[in-house]
């Protein structure tokens, strides 16, 4: 992403978002997929909306805020149906129509992430489920009805919802039910020419992979694995995000797309 002096350098005319409203919920810090698709989205052209689980989150967003003109935040904690719904308020009264929704959004107690499997108790799962994979729906419920000339939404998944990795565990059926969610959303809002898929990324070293014990693991592996062996960062994924959220994707829905250097596809 091109920044000079603070600022990052948007095709506000040109870009392949020009004008588009954009939603980009998730945002915890610079390193956040979330960020790195913010950035993404207001270099091609986009009017940036950012959101964070409360306001003690808002920091970095607000930097990233701070170098876009006309890009605004707002808190939104996914657990509440009622800030859900404010969201999509706000979104309203401030921009009076939505085109894009990327939800970069998941959460697992720490207790499930230790220990085995098979210990996952109803309450962590439950957490689990709807901060990582309800939240979809909610959002979508809340910001589809401003999509009024179609639209795009976007989540983040991860290749633990096909194949065990041993250290993702709840996770890996959440991202799994996540994945159907998509297919579902996609049948619904069909008619409405709201496209609904999912980027399915390699690991990255984030706030929430750092909660995976073994994580460093499973980023050793992907370099040794992938049929490019290139180096693998969130500005790659955010690419991807800003192309399903434009017209290239217009025939894409429901789909799971793995931007991963090619790891998805190796057997050994
Ligand atoms: N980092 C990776 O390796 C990787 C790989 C594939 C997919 N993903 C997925 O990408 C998404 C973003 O994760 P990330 O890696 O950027 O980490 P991150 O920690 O930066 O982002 C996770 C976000 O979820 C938010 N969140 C958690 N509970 C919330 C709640 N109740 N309400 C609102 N927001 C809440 C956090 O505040 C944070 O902004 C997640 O869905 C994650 O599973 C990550």
């Amino acid at each position: 992403m091109a920044e000079a002096a603070g600022q990052v350098t948007t095709q506000a005319a040109t870009g392949a978002l020009a004008g588009k409203v954009c939603v980009v919920m998730g945002v915890q810090n610079r390193w956040s997929i979330a960020y790195a698709i913010g950035e993404a989205m207001a270099a091609a052209g986009a009017r940036l909306v950012l959101t964070y689980v409360d306001d003690r989150a808002k920091r970095d967003a607000d930097a990233l805020i701070g170098q876009v003109p006309d890009a605004r935040g707002y808190a939104c904690n996914v657990e509440s149906d009622e800030e859900l719904v404010a969201l999509g308020e706000a979104l309203g009264r401030d921009y009076g129509r939505v085109d894009a929704l990327v939800h970069s959004i998941g959460f697992a107690p720490a207790a499930a992430m230790k220990g085995r499997f098979l210990e996952t108790t109803r309450d962590d799962f439950k957490v689990t489920h709807s901060v990582s994979v309800y939240s979809l729906i909610a959002a979508a419920r809340a910001v589809a009805p401003l999509m009024t000339d179609g639209g795009s939404i976007t989540t983040l998944t991860y290749i633990g919802s096909e194949r065990v990795f041993p250290q993702y565990k709840v996770m890996g059926v959440a991202k799994a039910a996540l994945e159907a969610t998509v297919r579902y959303l996609a049948a619904d809002l069909g008619e409405e020419r709201i496209r609904v898929n999912a980027i399915s990324a390699g690991p990255l070293k984030t706030a929430a992979a750092r909660g995976i014990p073994g994580f460093a693991d499973m980023h050793g592996q992907l370099l040794e694995k992938t049929p490019l062996k290139e180096g693998f960062d969130a500005e790659k994924v955010a690419r991807t995000a800003v192309f399903l959220a434009g017209a290239g994707a217009a025939a894409i829905t429901g789909e799971t797309l793995h931007v991963d250097n090619g790891y998805h596809a190796m057997g050994m």
